[in-house]
């Protein structure tokens, strides 16, 4: 009590405007603004990450973290530092982290303009680097759940428990459009398809900041990364070149950008890599006039880790940090992440000195950067108070991650309905992902790379041990089989194997991100077909099931499996989930978020053109493993009474479409009706379809709804080649559940 006192009392002399009450934001912070100097401006535009801070013996950081006192005063009393990042190196507990921005905040407001520090995190499906926070499922498994209002909840429990750290700043959610399987962060996506991101984009949105201008205390604003065209490098290398024409870019990839910033989104981080031989963090027209300028973007523009100093370092477009910050900051980037020197600082001061960076450029982003501060409620409470998070890895914050990840998870193959399993069958259970829970997690979990969740996830069930606590000890045998690097105890795998009724074979990528994650073949790992052939050689049935960030391709042994479930990267509920799924007590309900390939060099997204098809490409036409939005269940659903409302529409028409969905099964299941449009001829050749609108419904056994969707003209647009969109006039087929319908245009 009396500690809480008297941190109150120390940030109860916050800058003063927080007295001018009657101030508008906008006011406040040109009041603000015109209070400050050029190297207290340049401090703001300022981001270092927290290691730089932090106390090592023998090159190791201390644990727990301890701030190098001498190091942070630095930062704050000299170069005027506004922002702070990261964890520096493992999770930390939820104390730790109070007391970080605690004593950050406290330096902060002690300087004489008395601006408290923003602090970001990766927060990206949960509070990652505090210990014990709930860790959900990864973007790209929600995303599998068609539900974004389920994966709104989620966000707003992350978002609570990340404020619970006093952390109000998320990097995320990843926007990148995840049509490049090799890349190693497509898991971070939403998936293959523009309109499917930028549902799930606007929800988690709502989720990190709630509904009004401001955010509360349990709410933290969202950093939408990273803008733009970053998914798309055309060897799938991580920060390896992209070539996307601007139509392109405008047709696929910007749309979920300007909605998220429709919907409120108030920071942006820039995409790492080039696109037609510029680097993003140096191209003017899509940072200042696509996205300052068009899309009306009034938050501000943070650059990704060290990417400002990368325009000498790697990219050679600067000669010298100096050069690659004038460029950067002209190009329209408001705040850099520096990451872990003062560089930036020195460098800007000089720049406008000399004229080369404008003192208008500079107020333009100290301001946007100071009104998400205001908006952020910083100035009033710069820290938090411990006693309002009660729910911080509450039972219910994990029973919704065990809703979550059951919506995600998918099941792509069923033969003879094998699954559910009958209870009292001998199950052995084997693989590189049945005994850990690294493979569940990936990356960003606890530490960038996800390398300790076998050591800080304990407490939580591998897929190993929720498949024993449901089917019984009694039951269940295991053996390792393989590790994804090399085959390990074949013969005892086998001779388990043949004395079990089922095999449930765990296999996949463990975590990884960005450049370390980059792959030269997306072949699952060769141990893992080794392992798959010598069970499938038992005779007895396998069931695949997988746990991967990225569709690895499992052509050569998927005709050996009797079934496959797609477990994505479920988070810590992942095993639970896995095992209630294989005991029928999960009916699955996730559709695939992107196309699963079938072959290395034929990575075609199901928005292909007409040329991709096996129509006109029989040989090497698009032939997937599982097509996006495959998804199987325990029951039967059937489409019937597609009606559209008119035969035709115009420009400012709506078309009503109709349809009746039944479950022809036995039990109750969830189903996503995924409605797409094809435009039948176009000036830009078309796509074979395009996904419009989706919903997911509950259905009993037996019974029926109808579903209604509503579609304007927009809705069948796309960029023309003088980069408009457009609606041309003409026939469309709709699409949904197997039944079609034309409508025209005019
Ligand atoms: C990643 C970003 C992340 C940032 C800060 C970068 O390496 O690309 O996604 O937000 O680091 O941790």
């Amino acid at each position: 009590m009396k500690k809480y006192a008297l941190s109150v009392c120390l940030f109860a002399a916050v800058f003063n405007v927080k007295s001018q009450s009657n101030m508008n934001v906008d006011q406040k912070v040109s009041t603000l603004l015109s209070r400050m100097t050029l190297e207290e401006k340049v401090g703001q535009m300022t981001q270092i990450s927290v290691e730089a801070f932090l106390k090592s013996t023998n090159g190791k950081l201390n644990e727990p973290h301890e701030f190098d006192m001498a190091k942070l005063t630095e930062a704050i009393s000299k170069y005027k530092i506004g922002s702070m990042l990261n964890v520096g190196g493992d999770a930390q507990t939820l104390d730790l982290w109070r007391k970080r921005i605690e004593t950050i905040q406290k330096l902060a407001l002690k300087e004489r303009i008395k601006i408290p520090v923003l602090y970001g995190i990766d927060a990206i499906r949960g509070n990652n680097y505090t210990l014990e926070s709930v860790l959900f499922p990864q973007q790209i498994a929600q995303a599998a759940s068609f539900n974004p209002a389920m994966a709104q909840k989620a966000a707003a429990v992350a978002a609570y428990e990340t404020r619970a750290a006093f952390i109000p700043w998320n990097f995320s959610p990843v926007l990148d459009l995840g049509r490049q399987p090799v890349w190693p962060r497509i898991w971070e996506t939403y998936g293959e398809d523009p309109h499917l991101v930028t549902e799930m984009g606007k929800a988690v949105i709502l989720g990190y900041e709630g509904s009004g201008q401001t955010i509360d205390k349990y709410h933290v604003f969202a950093c939408l990364k990273h803008y733009m065209g970053y998914s798309m490098p055309l060897s799938g290398h991580d920060r390896t070149p992209a070539w996307i024409p601007e139509r392109e870019l405008r047709e696929y990839f910007l749309p979920q950008f300007a909605a998220a910033v429709k919907a409120g989104a108030k920071t942006v981080m820039v995409n790492s890599g080039e696109i037609n031989g510029i680097p993003v963090h140096s191209n003017k027209h899509i940072l200042t006039d696509i996205l300052k300028g068009e899309l009306q973007f009034k938050g501000f523009i943070v650059s990704d880790w060290q990417d400002i100093q990368y325009l000498y370092q790697r990219h050679k477009i600067a000669v010298d940090n100096k050069d690659a910050v004038m460029i950067a900051i002209n190009a329209g980037i408001d705040m850099s992440m520096v990451p872990t020197d003062f560089t930036f600082c020195d460098d800007l001061i000089a720049l406008v000195k000399e004229g080369k960076v404008s003192m208008s450029r500079v107020d333009d982003a100290v301001s946007r950067i100071l009104k998400v501060k205001f908006e952020a409620g910083l100035f009033d409470q710069p820290a938090g108070n411990a006693k309002d998070y009660p729910l911080f890895n509450s039972p219910q914050h994990n029973k919704l991650n065990y809703d979550v990840a059951a919506e995600c998870i998918t099941l792509l193959k069923n033969e003879d309905q094998i699954l559910p399993l009958a209870k009292g069958k001998k199950i052995f259970v084997t693989g590189p992902s049945a005994s850990s829970m690294r493979p569940l997690n990936g990356g960003w979990s606890r530490n960038w790379q996800g390398l300790n969740s076998n050591e800080t996830e304990k407490g939580k069930n591998t897929i190993l041990e929720a498949i024993t606590n449901v089917f019984g000890t009694e039951n269940v045998t295991y053996s390792e089989g393989a590790t994804f690097t090399e085959a390990k105890d074949l013969k005892d795998a086998v001779t388990k194997a043949a004395a079990a009724d089922v095999i449930v074979l765990c296999i996949g990528e463990d975590s990884y991100t960005e450049t370390p994650g980059n792959i030269d073949d997306i072949t699952i790992s060769a141990p893992q077909i080794e392992l798959a052939k010598a069970l499938a050689a038992t005779g007895k049935p396998v069931v695949f099931v997988l746990t991967e960030g990225r569709p690895r391709i499992i052509s050569a042994i998927e005709p050996l499996s009797k079934a496959v479930i797609h477990a994505y990267l479920l988070g810590n509920e992942g095993g639970n989930v896995i095992a209630d799924v294989l005991a029928g007590k999960i009916n699955p309900s996730g559709k695939l978020p992107y196309t699963y390939p079938r072959h290395t060099n034929s990575l075609t997204n199901y928005y292909h053109k007409f040329t991709e098809s096996l129509e006109f490409d029989p040989t090497a036409g698009y032939n997937p493993q599982w097509e996006f939005g495959y998804g199987l269940s325990y029951t039967t659903f059937t489409y019937s009474d597609l009606k559209v409302s008119d035969p035709t529409l115009d420009a400012n028409g709506e078309l009503t479409v109709t349809v009746k969905m039944s479950n022809t099964g036995k039990v109750a299941g969830k189903e996503t009706a995924l409605l797409y449009a094809s435009d039948m001829v176009a000036s830009i050749t078309p796509e074979v379809k395009r996904l419009r609108a989706f919903q997911k419904i509950e259905l009993q056994p037996g019974e029926s709804k109808v579903l209604t969707f509503t579609l304007k003209s927009e809705d069948f647009s796309f960029i023309n080649n003088d980069l408009k969109r457009v609606t041309e006039p003409g026939k469309f087929t709709l699409s949904i559940g197997g039944l079609t319908s034309v409508f025209t245009y005019q």
